[in-house]
């Protein structure tokens, strides 16, 4: 059966925040569908920070080609197959990208376990690799928090950040959260049940985080980057402190001038460490992420806001959102 597909495509590749003209839209015929492949069509895809860095030349996550569909992960539901791991009903997870219906391998897709009145949707929600799971991965495998913690948190009412506030207050932590302005402050302690809430846009945040911490941070997972991991660093803990670089949103527009952390000695003085970390690399503790953050859902402690963009032709506004703050919780869009 012919089916037609709405992509989304680069168009050209700009210095600094892309641009509306910088992507193209259009409908193509896909061929008919060769062995070993299937048809998806796309229900949902997540709006992840490393898409922008597709889209410049000397991308750490591999630069697009012009011309090519704007790579995004996303879970769809199968409506033709040519392979026989796959049938037609099944819903998937994989790199389905900003388009309205996928030819892909079969063998580059994940079908999905909906039991336990688990959704499609929440593979790009608490379960997805880029939201939830990278919030399990940076705070309990790489921070390795405690109960009695205090943890703070860059980018808090994002969707990496919202996981990581309610994972640290299930697992016994006090939290610290920063975001920009008074809405996402009140999302984080009223929502979230963060314990502190800082207005990085209105606050002076680093008399915030002395005031917040007193005896100093345990945990920092960051999002931001930038001065935020100074301030951080002035305010460790005296001792075994434990930084999680997750990301560093701050500073994508310009990754040849990454602003460094000038206040990197105080992991020495304090004993303390930094680690960086790729979510993939953890795939290993998955399966025990997955069945924490499914039982934390099922107690009602994980319940993590959607900010759904409706319509595929709205993809390249919603990147632009992303990195304009304009969401509270997870951005998505529905094609
Ligand atoms: N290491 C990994 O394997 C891995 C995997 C997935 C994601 N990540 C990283 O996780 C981080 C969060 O990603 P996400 O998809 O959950 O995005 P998100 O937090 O939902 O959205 C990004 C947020 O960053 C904040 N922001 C944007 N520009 C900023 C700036 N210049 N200064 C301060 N804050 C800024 C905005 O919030 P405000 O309104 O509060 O400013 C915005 O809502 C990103 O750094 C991403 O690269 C890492």
């Amino acid at each position: 059966m012919p089916h037609t597909n709405r992509r989304v495509f680069i168009r050209q590749y700009r210095e600094g925040m892309p641009q509306l003209e910088d992507f193209g839209i259009e409908d193509v015929a896909l061929p008919e569908v060769p062995s070993g492949q299937v048809v998806v069509k796309v229900d949902t895809l997540s709006m992840d920070a490393w898409i922008r860095t597709t889209l410049t030349p000397g991308s750490f996550h591999e630069t697009a080609p012009l011309g090519s569909t704007i790579r995004a992960l996303g879970v769809g539901q199968v409506v033709e197959s040519a392979d026989p791991s796959l049938a037609v009903g099944d819903w998937v997870y994989g790199m389905l990208a900003a388009q309205t219906l996928a030819l892909v391998p079969a063998a580059a897709m994940t079908k999905l376990d909906l039991s336990n009145s688990l959704k499609p949707a929440d593979y790009v929600g608490p379960l997805g690799l880029t939201t939830g799971l990278t919030a399990w991965v940076g705070l309990i495998a790489v921070a390795e928090v405690k109960a009695g913690d205090t943890v703070l948190v860059s980018g808090a009412a994002g969707a990496v950040g919202s996981m990581v506030v309610m994972l640290a207050k299930a697992r016994g932590a006090r939290v610290i959260g920063v975001a920009g302005g008074p809405d996402k402050c009140r999302y984080l302690t009223n929502q979230l049940g963060a314990d502190v809430a800082i207005d990085y846009k209105n606050a002076d945040v680093a008399a915030a985080v002395a005031a917040a911490a007193p005896v100093g941070i345990n945990v920092f997972f960051d999002n931001v980057g930038g001065e935020i991991l100074d301030i951080a660093l002035e305010n460790l803990a005296p001792a075994d402190a434990r930084i999680a670089i997750c990301g560093a949103i701050s500073q994508y527009s310009d990754l040849g001038n990454v602003r460094g952390p000038a206040k990197y000695l105080r992991l020495a003085e304090r004993n303390a460490a930094m680690r960086g970390f790729v979510v993939t690399h953890h795939a290993a503790r998955f399966p025990e992420a997955k069945a924490e953050i499914a039982a934390l859902m099922q107690d009602g402690k994980i319940d993590l806001p959607e900010h759904m963009v409706e319509g595929i032709d709205h993809f390249a506004e919603a990147l632009l959102l992303l990195f304009a703050g304009g969401h509270t919780g997870n951005l998505l869009v529905r094609p």
